[in-house]
């Protein structure tokens, strides 16, 4: 299972990067606007050159002409570069049309199986089924994790199923479980899922035994 990091705040890239888990990163305008990057294609290459992995950022144009435009613009920036497009027909339509021209696409506001059989149906290399925000609906995010990758499965399809919109842990445990191909996790989350007490507790008292058997140390 691959790990993204969701985020557009380079310090948090950083981290995650040094810790050597980390094989991409997605972004949105939110997550653009939240890190203050003015310079969007700046900030994208800064990003791109860290991760050495897809990145991806999302056009804002709503007709299929402002999004490709603007797709061909993102996709200047390196050739990591990823375009999100959102669930429309516009955004049918550049997935096709992207994919034609060797340009990846991540097709996001995925809230439904069928949406996610027609985004990869037009050639796009992920899905983002956002699993947080069908959790506050009532709706089981990981259950639509679960039947995209048996439609995908079933059909041959190489689109990756991208679950997005994780929010704890345990988001993370279910999409594994599910069999997403990726998880894009907010640095809090990330954080979150290396800690244990019972690890914390099992380090002190291996260290405490030790001291018994050599008070000077190692
Ligand atoms: O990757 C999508 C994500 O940024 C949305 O998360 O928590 O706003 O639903 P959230």
């Amino acid at each position: 299972m691959k790990f993204f990091l969701d985020t557009a705040n380079i310090a948090e890239i950083e981290k995650a990067v040094s810790w050597g888990i980390l094989d991409g990163v997605t972004t949105n305008p939110s997550l653009m606007a939240k890190a203050g990057a003015s310079n969007f294609k700046e900030h994208l290459k800064r990003i791109c050159d860290l991760v050495e992995g897809p990145v991806s950022g999302e056009v804002i144009g709503l007709t299929p002409e402002e999004m490709h435009a603007q797709a061909l613009e993102l996709a200047s920036i390196s050739p990591y570069m990823v375009i999100k497009l959102p669930m429309t027909v516009a955004g049918l339509q550049v997935c096709k049309r992207l994919n034609a021209e060797n340009i990846p696409v991540n097709m996001t506001l995925i809230f439904s199986s069928a949406q996610a059989l027609l985004a990869a149906k037009a050639g796009a290399s992920y899905v983002s089924p956002f699993i947080g925000r069908l959790d506050d609906i009532s709706h089981f995010g990981s259950e639509l994790i679960r039947e995209i990758i048996t439609i995908f499965d079933r059909y041959g399809f190489e689109t990756q199923c991208l679950a997005a919109s994780l929010r704890h842990p345990l988001h993370v445990v279910e999409a594994a479980l599910a069999g997403a191909h990726v998880a894009t996790l907010p640095w809090g989350v990330l954080e979150k899922l290396i800690h244990h007490p019972l690890t914390d507790i099992g380090i002190e008292r291996f260290l405490e035994d030790w001291k018994k058997v050599r008070p000077e140390g190692w």
